[in-house]
């Protein structure tokens, strides 16, 4: 079993043939609400991807909450432990998607704000019937540490997806077996500029002194690092057309913990959730583009195939 705790938005998505400039209006080509939050995201891509899958977050007691509990649903995730809190508005996220599938995302929190420490303390038993805990940075960071320090206490294995990008405290740290930050999110985490593989080495072995098990740096088109106390292997991104970056992140992480959970090595895993992760961005939208375990192995059939 993966418990994922996280966010749950309703995506409010403009595509637009290009970004604009601040202060500048462009118009836009069409409009989508898509279900999506990094938390859902990845807990809809484990249970497509085949894995057992519960959900700790919150939404208000409003229609959009309803509408992304029953999606979850509808996919296999157990949403029993999905709070719903009466004073609060489910949270929302503006995207705005231009022509090549770069994206800006503006989250407005709501809800995912209202799930507290207490209710995270409440869920210790769900936290301890579960192998992995897989966690974002879209709920608050106190909720983020309580979860990380209680799955730590019970012997489970955590992945912590530092997006967005928030400076952690040192004290956490070891509590994290593995953390998948971007370029960026890893510049926050460490306070430098990082504009070499060398540079990214460096920073993630910071972190990992300080307590961190391993690293995996997810670079988009440019595949991803994964880097331990002694090791640092690059792996190179599927050449794929994209469509919306949306979501990439998040199915890549819920691929993750879906082979670290039925026991396969890193390297595989890592393999796997690029595939993963390369599916998500020919596609539209969050949810919406997460891929199945079934078109994921059609997908692997296919690349072997093109070895031969
Ligand atoms: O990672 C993509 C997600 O980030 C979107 O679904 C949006 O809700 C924001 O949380």
């Amino acid at each position: 079993m993966i418990t994922v705790i996280g966010s749950l938005n309703m995506d409010l998505v403009i595509n637009t043939p290009r970004l604009p400039k601040p202060g500048e209006t462009i118009m836009g080509r069409k409009f989508k609400q898509v279900p999506g939050g990094k938390g859902a995201n990845q807990a809809a891509a484990i249970a497509r991807l085949g894995a057992d899958v519960q959900m700790i977050g919150c939404i208000g007691e409003d229609q959009m909450g309803q509408v992304l509990k029953q999606t979850l649903e509808k996919d296999g995730v157990n949403t029993k432990h999905i709070f719903e809190k009466k004073d609060s508005s489910t949270g929302v996220a503006a995207i705005l998607v231009e022509e090549f599938g770069n994206n800006m995302i503006t989250v407005a929190p709501g809800a995912n704000y209202a799930l507290s420490v207490d209710d995270i303390k409440d869920k210790k038993a769900v936290i301890q019937d579960t192998d992995i805990v897989l966690l974002q940075l879209e709920t608050t960071m106190d909720v983020v540490e309580t979860a990380l320090t209680l799955a730590k206490e019970a012997g489970k294995k955590t992945i912590l997806n530092p997006a967005p990008a928030w400076s952690l405290r040192r004290a956490v740290l070891k509590n994290i077996d593995v953390l998948t930050p971007n370029e960026t999110e890893l510049e926050t985490l460490t306070g430098g500029r990082i504009d070499t593989e060398q540079k990214l080495i460096d920073a993630s072995r910071v972190l990992i002194k300080n307590g961190v098990g391993e690293i995996v740096v997810t670079l988009g088109e440019k595949g991803c690092v994964h880097v331990t106390k002694d090791t640092a292997k690059r792996f190179h991104a599927y050449n794929v057309k994209s469509v919306d970056a949306t979501a990439a992140g998040d199915s890549f992480n819920g691929a993750l913990a879906v082979c670290l959970e039925r026991g396969d090595c890193m390297d595989a895993a890592i393999e796997y959730a690029m595939k993963v992760g390369a599916m998500t961005v020919t596609k539209e939208g969050a949810q919406t583009s997460l891929p199945y375990k079934k078109e994921v192995d059609a997908f692997t059939e296919w690349l072997k195939k093109g070895e031969e």
